[in-house]
């Protein structure tokens, strides 16, 4: 859209969100009432306002219609748990009242389902019949633990007001270049995906001319085997509100916003109350410590779309319209949301750029090297003898993180997928010759990205890994770009196919297709899908060789 167009747009502002409002009338109304008062009231055509609604997955009546969502991430399925859950709900609540989510963050424990806006893992299913009465149940806690010489992410540094509070006085009365001069010298590369320097992109930001510019806390961490986004919002949710505060006095911003995905209700939950204390004790708002530093914050609750976790899709949904990619440049840092300038940083990137400024730049870039300096959240999934969240130094050797850290496996796993489903698969005996390292997985052929991992199991078909990755990218694809929106429903035609045995996957087309998605998708969802397929093909071929005819 337009600068113009935008400018004029009703649709701008924080405060009485377009989509919140969106979202709250879907939410809330079991026919199309109410659309066309949202379109006057915004100044919208009433097809604009539909056109946004029925993007989300949570917002569309028919899953509005069920009770209960088992989750169908990655780990949930290598596990197996998930149809055993799945019946069990049926009987409990009817058949068509039990749908499917992608990825409730509890890969360490699977058996995960959402039940009336709150997520149950492992041994809840026990309690349904608790649950459904509408009693508290108790429920474990992932484990977490630091292996880092100094933590900066995991430390009790920023845990209570206090301390936030001298931590904040501190740094809004030190020169902003200084700041930016220890995020450059600390090395802290962006942990949402794309590996971009934090220090230069608020650098950049800080240098755009704009009466108006925004801070955007990306969280919605929709990678499967990833829940390291959400131990830091509901663990050390100071770290990220911090990071996001002061971002906003680097780069000249009294705003922020934190798009969290819906499918992370106790991080909503966190996240708010942490804003409502700040606010309470004058550290959020207007003339923050008697400073001339006014900056507020905003959440705006993802309706279970994965490609809003791509930053001008996360936008275009808090601007209200359809959340589909736009082609950069402009890049957000000088037209962001609303097309002001606007930082977009990861959770990870966030919390990290606190732990930075309070233990010191030059300890986290003596961590691993200038391209994967300091301390990495890593996840592992329910298979490892260790599951839960370890904040591990850039550079560690693989085996010690799975073996040492990780404790090893449970049983026999044939491969690991690192860095959600757009991340590489890897062979165990591929992944043990790698370090932690951003640009040795790329290197080597793989993604290490978020660094969750999910492991597949030795008996898992990869025929039905790969037919889960296409029929994952064919439902999330935002459909802007036809290699994106066509290639990955094709790929899931042939491995339906393949998986219900009424056609052999054509490998030559195969290949062709998966080349022409990585090479001429606009954005990272269906392009990128193409490194984990192509190495399981490479890795694991021979396993599939019945179910292929190589020639047409
Ligand atoms: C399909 C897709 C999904 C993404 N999902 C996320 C996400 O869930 N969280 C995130 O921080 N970044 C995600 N990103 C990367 C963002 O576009 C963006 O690069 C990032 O938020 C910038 O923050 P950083 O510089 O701190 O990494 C995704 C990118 C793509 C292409
Ligand atoms: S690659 Fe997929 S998600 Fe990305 S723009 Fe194209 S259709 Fe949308």
């Amino acid at each position: 859209m337009s600068k113009n167009i935008s400018n004029l747009s009703g649709r701008i502002g924080l405060k009485k969100n377009l989509f919140e409002k969106i979202s709250e009338r879907s939410l809330n109304s079991k026919d199309s009432s109410g659309i066309k008062e949202i379109a006057n009231e915004y100044h919208m055509g009433v097809s604009t306002i539909h056109g946004a609604e029925s993007f989300y997955e949570f917002l569309r009546p028919s899953h509005r219609a069920k009770k209960a969502f088992v989750c169908n991430g990655s780990a949930c399925m290598c596990s197996g748990t998930q149809e055993p859950l799945k019946k069990k709900l049926k009987e409990k609540l009817g058949d068509d009242k039990v749908g499917e989510m992608f990825c409730l963050g509890h890969c360490y424990e699977n058996k995960a389902f959402h039940y009336d806006g709150e997520n149950y893992a492992g041994n809840d299913i026990d309690k349904i019949d608790d649950i459904i009465k509408g009693e508290k149940i108790t429920q474990e806690k992932f484990f977490s633990k630091s292996f880092a010489s100094t933590s900066f992410l995991m430390d009790d540094k920023l845990l209570n007001l206090d301390q936030f509070k001298d931590v904040l006085n501190k740094f809004i009365n030190t020169d902003k270049q200084e700041i930016i001069k220890s995020l450059l010298d600390s090395n802290l590369t962006g942990r949402g995906g794309a590996g971009f320097p934090a220090g230069m992109k608020w650098d950049f930001c800080r240098k755009a001319e704009s009466e108006k510019k925004y801070v955007i806390c990306n969280a919605d961490e929709g990678d499967s085997g990833a829940f390291s986004d959400r131990y830091l919002l509901e663990d050390q949710p100071l770290k990220v509100l911090f990071g996001m505060i002061i971002c906003g006095y680097v780069i000249g911003s009294d705003e922020g916003v934190l798009y969290i995905r819906g499918e992370y209700p106790k991080s909503i939950e966190a996240i708010n109350g942490c804003i409502n204390s700040l606010k309470k004790e004058g550290l959020l708002g207007k003339n923050i410590l008697g400073k001339n530093f006014s900056f507020d914050l905003n959440i705006c609750i993802g309706q279970g779309a994965y490609i809003c976790g791509e930053e001008t899709a996360l936008i275009a949904s808090i601007e209200g319209r359809r959340a589909e990619v736009d082609v950069r440049p402009p890049f957000p840092v000088t037209e962001g949301l609303y097309k002001k300038p606007t930082v977009v940083n990861n959770v990870e990137t966030l919390a990290a750029a606190t732990g930075i400024l309070i233990n010191g730049a030059d300890k986290f870039s003596a961590i691993g090297n200038k391209k994967s300096a300091g301390t990495k959240l890593v996840c592992f999934d329910s298979f490892f003898n260790n599951p839960g969240v370890y904040e591990v130094e850039m550079g560690t050797p693989m085996k010690k993180v799975l073996n040492d850290i990780g404790g090893g496996f449970k049983e026999p796993i044939k491969a690991l997928q690192i860095g959600g489903p757009l991340g590489g698969v890897i062979p165990i005996s591929e992944v043990e010759k790698l370090n932690l390292d951003f640009q040795e997985f790329t290197a080597a052929g793989f993604m290490l990205g978020h660094a969750s991992i999910v492991s597949i199991p030795k008996d898992f078909p990869m025929v039905e890994y790969i037919h889960h990755l296409f029929e994952f990218t064919a439902e999330e694809s935002c459909g802007k770009c036809f290699p994106g929106r066509l290639g990955s429903y094709r790929g899931k035609e042939m491995f339906d196919q393949a998986k219900n045995k009424t056609a052999k996957i054509p490998l030559k087309l195969l290949n062709e297709l998966l080349v022409t998605m990585k090479k001429g998708c606009l954005c990272a969802l269906c392009g990128a899908i193409p490194t984990p397929i192509m190495n399981i093909l490479k890795y694991f071929g021979d396993e599939m060789k019945d179910d292929m005819v190589k020639d047409n």
